[in-house]
């Protein structure tokens, strides 16, 4: 198979990166030939958002999203729709009327929907599957007090998941959300669904976003949360994997953090290069991880890495700007980590 990830996984589940603009419409020409040769999925890191497709009330910035469709299509990628409906990267005047004052349930759920018939519908039959709503839970499984909740509830969400399946009938519908291995989260996020179900809304599966550590979360820990997720009956997707191995004072999730961080380089110790040591822990690290996959590929339909090399991770600006990660299985110089390339093979074919 030579040592494709996408083609040693085939038999498995899809292998996916995130996109950058860049990256999506093709001026980062390095990128193309990994695209290529790796991946079979494709979800736009940033351009999706509301923020960024549809920044003022009668504007949409499609371009950069039909882009990265195009790009999916040339290389035989299915598209992963991330996302319509989230508390972040949202700009603020899509919870207010034009006077400025904070729009009523209806009027705000009428906006989200339109938005989702206009992104939807403009897509519609060349995106694979949709992260409908995004990251709606706290860690010990409360709703989170978004704008969204905070006005409408958990309405928001039926609602959501009602106007995309309406838009687009035959797209798959998630939920995603990071910490998912943790079991108040993870229960939370089931009962949703299930609520759903119950209710005759459509979901499809639940999104395990995937930033992890070295050492944590556990194998253990994340595998009874694939099991939960299966055993309710929705698809489990891994849908934003990487591994920090810098240290990091907080919580690996990629939510808003409150904290602020000193501005010396205390917390980016390797910025001179990976030691040996700690690329061979990323590279076990990488092979357990995808093990873990591989026994439930009966429950996992997809596994995306969250960016596509270590230069254009997020880690590279959190929890604080300045550091130098190493999160990816494509390196700065858009060189494949050998290493950790053949474990995965290996993993998939044994
Ligand atoms: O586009 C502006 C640019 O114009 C400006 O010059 C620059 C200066 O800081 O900022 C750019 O925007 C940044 C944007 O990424 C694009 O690079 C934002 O500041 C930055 O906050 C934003 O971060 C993104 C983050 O979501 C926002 O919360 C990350 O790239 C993106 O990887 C991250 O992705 C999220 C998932 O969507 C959901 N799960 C967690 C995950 C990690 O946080």
């Amino acid at each position: 198979n030579a040592q494709s990830l996408k083609k040693s996984y085939s038999p498995y589940f899809d292998i996916g990166a995130a996109l950058g603009v860049r990256e999506a419409n093709g001026t980062e020409e390095r990128a193309f030939a990994i695209l290529e040769k790796h991946f079979n999925s494709l979800t736009p890191e940033n351009l999706m958002k509301w923020g960024s497709i549809h920044p003022q009330p009668d504007q949409y910035n499609f371009e950069p999203m039909d882009r990265l469709v195009e790009l999916a299509e040339k290389i035989d990628a299915r598209v992963v729709g991330h996302t319509l409906v989230w508390h972040n990267q949202t700009p603020d005047w899509v919870y207010k009327d034009e006077s400025g004052a904070s729009l009523s349930k209806e009027a705000l759920m009428e906006r989200m929907e339109n938005h989702i018939e206009t992104v939807v519908g403009r897509y519609k039959g060349r995106v694979y599957g949709y992260d409908v709503v995004n990251e709606a839970f706290f860690d010990d499984g409360q709703y989170r007090t978004s704008k969204w909740f905070g006005t409408a509830g958990k309405d928001f969400i039926k609602r959501a998941f009602i106007k995309t399946n309406e838009v687009d009938p035959d797209t798959e519908l998630y939920y995603n959300d990071y910490n998912m291995w943790k079991p108040e989260k993870t229960d939370a996020a089931i009962q949703l669904a299930k609520e759903l179900r119950e209710e005759g809304i459509r979901i499809d599966g639940i999104g395990m976003q995937g930033h992890y550590g070295l050492d944590s979360p556990s194998l253990e820990i994340i595998e009874t949360a694939i099991e939960k997720i299966a055993r309710a009956g929705f698809k489990v997707m891994f849908t934003e994997v990487d591994i920090d191995v810098l240290p990091n004072p907080v919580n690996r999730h990629g939510a808003d953090i409150d904290a602020t961080f000193p501005a010396d380089e205390s917390y980016n110790i390797y910025k001179e290069g990976l030691p040996e040591d700690i690329q061979e822990k990323l590279a076990n690290r990488y092979r357990e991880l995808f093990g873990l996959f591989k026994r439930h590929e009966d429950k996992i339909t997809r596994v995306t890495f969250w960016g596509i090399h270590d230069g254009g991770s997020w880690l590279n600006n959190w929890p604080m700007p300045g550091r130098t990660a190493y999160p990816l299985v494509i390196d700065r110089n858009f060189q494949e980590k050998k290493d950790i390339i053949e474990a995965l093979v290996q993993v998939a074919e044994n």
